[in-house]
């Protein structure tokens, strides 16, 4: 071999293994700081925060709208994702945070699929000085613990679920039998929308809530529910009790009991029905006169919750809570000119 063609050998042999270490030293690189040293280097990126997000999962259109939300807006803000799908497990949401901590990513962001349980996790945030931001869920913890809350007004909205069922039987007599759908089991989202439902209803005892079930918030489940009801009695009826309204705390759950009313041959305009959401499907039901009112939950969050990220990066405090304008939808309402929902 002369000496040329030697020299050539050992420089590809040095080529090649200087290339084999670069995907390795990017892998070890992958905390902040070295993340920082990149975005010196990179002049373009030196601004960019990174936040740390727990979704929950994906279990109707409107938590997919949510998270395209969030996402969107942190593009359109320059802002990171580090992303984390919980598959509706608390655990795994546990395990997410903690990672964040780990990166030591600016700040994190978490829709707690339940209220309790966070405490610890929270505190050691605290005490890695990473702010956290509660998104669309509320949670059961001191509020030293985390930066805001942003999301919906659950009581609200179940308080306006109720006031528009209270003015459509103003003129009913007798008994007013209700069947309620509600989503996952101690989420603050069903506390609250159940209380605030009962607030309203609890002033004239004729409203009777008959029967609660629990359909996870899945189209899947509301169908399963309604037509395990309708094997049983014959009909959409308890016994020989009628079923005069449907609350169902979430679009999913209500357009899975129509899917039932539908194979079944059963009317939705025999019933009241009432929804929470406001997904475009729920609302072309509305139209069409199979439901009565849909109470709107915002999924849209992501723009506000970009302000609160960039705030916080500042050192400015946040609003300990910020609500999302919500709006009602009802029969009575003209949709001629209303813009499509999106979601
Ligand atoms: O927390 C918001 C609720 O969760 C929405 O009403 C429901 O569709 C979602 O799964």
């Amino acid at each position: 071999m002369n000496h040329t063609l030697k020299k050539s050998l050992v420089f590809a042999v040095i080529f090649i293994l200087l290339c084999s270490l670069v995907p390795l030293t990017l892998l070890l690189s992958s905390n902040k700081n070295n993340n920082r040293k990149r975005n010196e280097q990179n002049p373009a990126n030196e601004e960019k925060l990174i936040l740390g997000f727990s979704q929950i999962g994906s279990e109707s259109a409107w938590r997919t709208r949510n998270t395209e939300s969030i996402f969107e807006a942190a593009e359109a803000n320059n802002i990171q994702i580090i992303f984390d799908d919980a598959q509706q497990k608390q655990e795994n949401q546990l395990k997410a945070i903690r990672s964040f901590i780990v990166y030591q990513v600016d700040v994190i962001a978490f829709v707690p699929i339940v209220e309790d349980g966070w405490d610890n996790v929270l505190q050691e945030a605290k005490d890695a000085g990473i702010p956290v931001i509660i998104v669309d869920r509320q949670i059961n913890a001191d509020s030293s613990l985390y930066a805001g809350f942003l999301g919906e007004n659950g009581f609200e909205e179940g308080f306006s679920a109720a006031n528009f069922l209270v003015k459509k039987c103003k003129d009913k007599e007798g008994p007013v039998n209700i069947l309620e759908l509600y989503g996952t089991e101690n989420s603050s989202v069903v506390i609250n929308r159940a209380e605030g439902f009962r607030s309203v209803i609890k002033k004239e005892p004729r409203y009777n809530i008959i029967r609660t079930e629990n359909g996870d918030f899945l189209r899947s489940r509301g169908k399963e529910i309604a037509d395990k009801i309708i094997q049983e009695n014959g009909g959409f009826k308890l016994g020989n009790t009628k079923i005069d309204v449907i609350y169902s705390h979430n679009d999913s759950m209500t357009l899975g009991l129509l899917d039932s009313f539908n194979n079944n041959k059963i009317a939705p305009q025999d019933f009241i029905i009432i929804s929470i959401d406001a997904e475009q499907k729920s609302i072309d039901a509305l139209v069409r006169g199979e439901l009565n009112c849909v109470v709107e939950c915002n999924p849209n969050l992501g723009p506000t919750l970009m302000k609160l990220v960039k705030e916080i990066a500042q050192g400015n405090p946040i609003a300990p809570v910020t609500y999302m304008n919500e709006t009602i939808f009802t029969e009575d309402d003209d949709f001629s000119t209303y813009t499509p929902r999106g979601y």
